[in-house]
């Protein structure tokens, strides 16, 4: 019998489900000869080179390798060139065709034939059957991670929730229960809706109602808070950007998107669970997994802003992204006249020197203020433009050109947070900073 902390997230039960991924990936290797390769080199290779000389894609080879990594059947050595992958020992003697110990025939028949189902799992057609054991397995996870991902942020704002991909619904499930004022609407494709009614939810559950669509094709209704459980994962950047501008376009402002994935490491070098999802993304969709940063920047390109990240600690994490709710006042600098001064947007002008107590004060909670600057090196060894802009406030104005850092410390006086800074590669620059 296991301890209480067994039962409330069954790591041995998830290690278990996991298994065949871990053969696979250590036959895949085998059957494309990563092994004999690095034996064959003498010396580590990095992942390009190794996806060359077994003419495999450099992507997917990379992933592999990087799970094999986390499998142990192969070491890393990170250096200035990059990382560099060579067998473990274990692989030397087990996994090589050459060795008189090797097991690769054997890994071969099992691959090639026990593994039937599973090369047949990305053509699967879905029948009823299928389908419904696919929502239920789906829906399975949520049991164990789905309150961690809820109540990773307080979605109690929130009242007006649509579950876009919600599928069997189970996530749905879970956050009325946490939320119980909130209303939640699945949006997904008929079939899935009509078997998530039929099968997962009662009509007696009226917080929860449902919407048949098609995310990419038909509209998204307006709403407070979009959920988007495993769904980027199937899809490739450029999907999933076209699918959350559509979000962002509808999410009323102040609303916002929380994206719940299994989420890799910066370095990509681990969860082995993720690094196992990734694979098997590669085997049955267009998608892969991600790291924060890359859900962050694909969350940014659509528009989101005030990005916070929280891991959970199991299988699933979570990624809630805002929508600003106010319109981000502009200062623009003129060089040659009024150089003490700023205008704003909606034309007021104001000395410099107030700005920062002006924006703290105007701002609303979650707004913020744009600097429209042109920033000197943070050693102030240029850029000459600026250096000259610099000389001429001296002349002209009470004022100087500033480093980033310097712009940051006068918004931190101010009361400003989560500061950013994007150079433009042009004259002027700007850094944003938040309520
Ligand atoms: C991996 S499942 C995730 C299900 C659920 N969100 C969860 O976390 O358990 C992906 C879901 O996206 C739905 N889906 C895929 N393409 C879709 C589309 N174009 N429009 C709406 N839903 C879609 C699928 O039917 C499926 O329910």
């Amino acid at each position: 019998m296991g301890s209480t902390e067994d039962l409330d997230y069954p790591q041995i039960i998830v290690q278990y489900s996991n298994g065949f991924l871990i053969s696979k990936v250590m036959f895949t290797a085998c059957e494309l000869g990563v092994f004999d390769l690095l034996q064959e080199s003498g010396k580590p290779l990095p992942s390009d080179a190794i996806a060359a000389g077994l003419s495999a894609s450099t992507m997917g080879m990379k992933r592999l390798l990087d799970a094999c990594v986390g499998l142990k059947l192969l070491a890393v050595e990170m250096t200035q060139e990059g990382a560099l992958y060579r067998n473990t020992e274990i692989s030397n003697i087990y996994l090589t065709k050459s060795s008189p110990k090797s097991q690769y025939h054997i890994m071969m028949y099992y691959s090639n034939t026990v593994y039937l189902c599973w090369q047949y799992l990305a053509d699967a057609v879905r029948s009823d059957e299928e389908m419904l054991r696919f929502m239920a397995g789906q829906n399975s996870v949520w049991s164990i991670c789905g309150r961690d991902v809820l109540a990773a942020f307080d979605l109690s704002p929130f009242m007006q929730i649509y579950d876009l991909g919600g599928g069997g619904g189970a996530l749905a499930q879970e956050c009325v229960s946490l939320y119980p004022n909130s209303t939640v609407t699945i949006y997904d494709l008929p079939k899935v809706v009509q078997m998530a009614k039929e099968q997962f939810v009662s009509p007696e559950e009226h917080q929860i109602t449902f919407h048949e669509g098609d995310f990419f094709n038909d509209s998204i209704p307006e709403a407070e808070l979009y959920i988007l459980s495993k769904i980027l994962h199937d899809w490739d950047d450029d999907k999933c950007k076209q699918l959350l501008a559509k979000v962002y376009k509808a999410c009323k402002p102040g609303g916002g998107v929380l994206l719940v994935e299994s989420l890799l490491n910066e370095d990509k070098s681990g969860p082995v669970e993720t690094q196992l999802y990734s694979i098997n993304m590669l085997v049955q969709t267009e998608g892969k997994e991600r790291t924060a940063a890359e859900y962050s920047k694909l969350l940014e390109a659509a528009g989101f802003g005030v990005i916070q990240v929280k891991r959970t600690g199991k299988l699933y994490d979570a990624v809630l992204g805002r929508k600003y709710d106010f319109k981000i006042h502009i200062l623009a600098m003129f060089l040659r006249s009024n150089l003490s001064h700023v205008l704003t947007e909606d034309k007021r002008v104001f000395p410099l020197m107030d700005v920062t107590k002006l924006f703290a004060n105007d701002a609303k909670l979650g707004g913020g203020v744009l600097l429209v600057e042109s920033l000197l090196n943070e050693d102030k060894s240029g850029p000459v433009e600026t250096q000259l802009y610099s000389m001429n406030m001296l002349v002209q104005t009470e004022g100087k050109e500033r480093t980033a850092a310097e712009y940051s410390k006068l918004l931190e006086a101010a009361g400003f947070g989560v500061i950013q800074v994007k150079r433009t590669g042009k004259l002027y620059d700007a850094v944003l900073g938040r309520k």
